[in-house]
């Protein structure tokens, strides 16, 4: 059988891309996690990588976020998570990622008596191997898990002093219903003092209410899914004015049921209404796939024009916390290979 690739997926999978909205331990591999737990001697409710697998089939964020959390049960020391970061690196690399903003859970490891130090300098050490070795610049972002109180995100932010010049942002995941972003106001406040850039998650499952509660109160530069936003005709006015960034996450989406079909994600009306939306992976071992496939997928259910796709590509640098010239060479390297593709 011969299958003739579209010809939009060529130009995605050749122009260079950022990502920013990838969870580091949601790039844990099954084939990873069972190595992982052989090397640190911790029995998994799994038999073999396709039990694994089979068990990823979930009707909301909280289901997911359940399996998400027991399988970070393997990850213990540095070197697991260089590991980890080191895998996720190389995955970016062949979907030509050059530049990544990555999350990750300190409360996840802290909780099972990892020490605070530990996770960071296994990621922290991985990223600065990318750099030099894959070409891949990043930052990080530190997430408060908003499931717990703001008691725990102080005592977190507390842990992270030490390390801030290690920690380029904080971040807000884990389960949004009945756990709006007003609940981390003071933290987020106390953090921006520290000068750290704030994002959030708000409108994945959750109402529109907290996008803009993420915006007023924890003062969040990018908004993480934000999909519900089409739910508020004024709030689309806003991060339209904006230029909000949104960090959609189709397959994502699609696996979690915020929509029962790809072919309905509102990707498209984001860009229709001049939002600053790019696509992202989330958790990527969980979902289905990486960046690129997360980009082919939504091509050919949404049959995404070329102007769309490039106006992504652009919206991921434009959304970064690269420096303005970095942003300017990133976007200029895009239009080059656009036109050169087209000739
Ligand atoms: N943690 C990891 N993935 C997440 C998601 N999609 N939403 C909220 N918290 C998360
Ligand atoms: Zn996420």
């Amino acid at each position: 059988m011969i299958v003739t690739q579209h010809p939009l997926d060529l130009l995605i999978t050749r122009l260079p891309k950022a990502e920013l909205h990838l969870h580091i331990e949601g790039s844990l591999e099954p084939e990873m996690m069972f190595d992982l737990a052989k090397r640190n001697g911790v029995a998994l409710p799994y038999a073999d990588v396709d039990a694994v697998r089979a068990a990823y089939q979930f009707d909301s964020l909280q289901s997911f976020l359940d399996l998400y959390y027991a399988g970070a049960s393997v990850l213990i020391t540095e070197q697991d998570f260089y590991d980890l970061t080191w895998a996720y690196l190389l995955r970016a690399k062949a979907d030509n990622i050059v530049h990544t903003e990555i999350f990750y859970d300190p409360q996840t490891h802290t909780a099972r008596g990892i020490e605070f130090a530990v996770p960071l300098a296994g990621i922290h050490r991985a990223l600065a191997d990318g750099h030099q070795q894959l070409g891949i610049s990043s930052k990080l972002i530190m997430c408060f898990l908003r499931h717990l109180s703001e008691v725990d995100g102080f005592a977190t932010l507390e842990q992270a002093m030490p390390y801030l010049a290690q920690i380029d942002g904080v971040g807000l995941d884990s389960s949004e219903f009945g756990h709006p972003p007003s609940k981390f106001e003071r933290l987020f406040a106390r953090c921006a003092e520290l000068g750290l850039l704030a994002v959030a998650h708000a409108g994945e499952e959750g109402p529109a209410s907290y996008i803009w509660e993420a915006l007023d109160l924890l003062k969040s530069k990018r908004i993480d899914h934000g999909v519900r936003c089409t739910e508020d005709a004024e709030l689309v006015k806003r991060l339209a004015a904006e230029r909000m960034p949104l960090t959609v996450c189709p397959l994502s989406n699609l696996k979690l049921c915020v929509v029962k079909d790809l072919a309905d994600h509102n990707l498209r009306e984001l860009l229709a209404a001049g939002l600053c939306a790019m696509v992202n992976s989330d958790d990527p071992a969980y979902f289905g796939g990486y960046l690129n496939t997360n980009l082919l997928a939504c091509r050919a259910a949404l049959d995404l024009t070329q102007a769309e796709i490039v106006q992504l590509i652009l919206n991921s640098f434009e959304a970064s916390w690269l420096s303005s010239a970095q942003k300017m060479y990133w976007q200029a390297e895009v239009g080059q290979i656009v036109s050169e593709l087209r000739s």
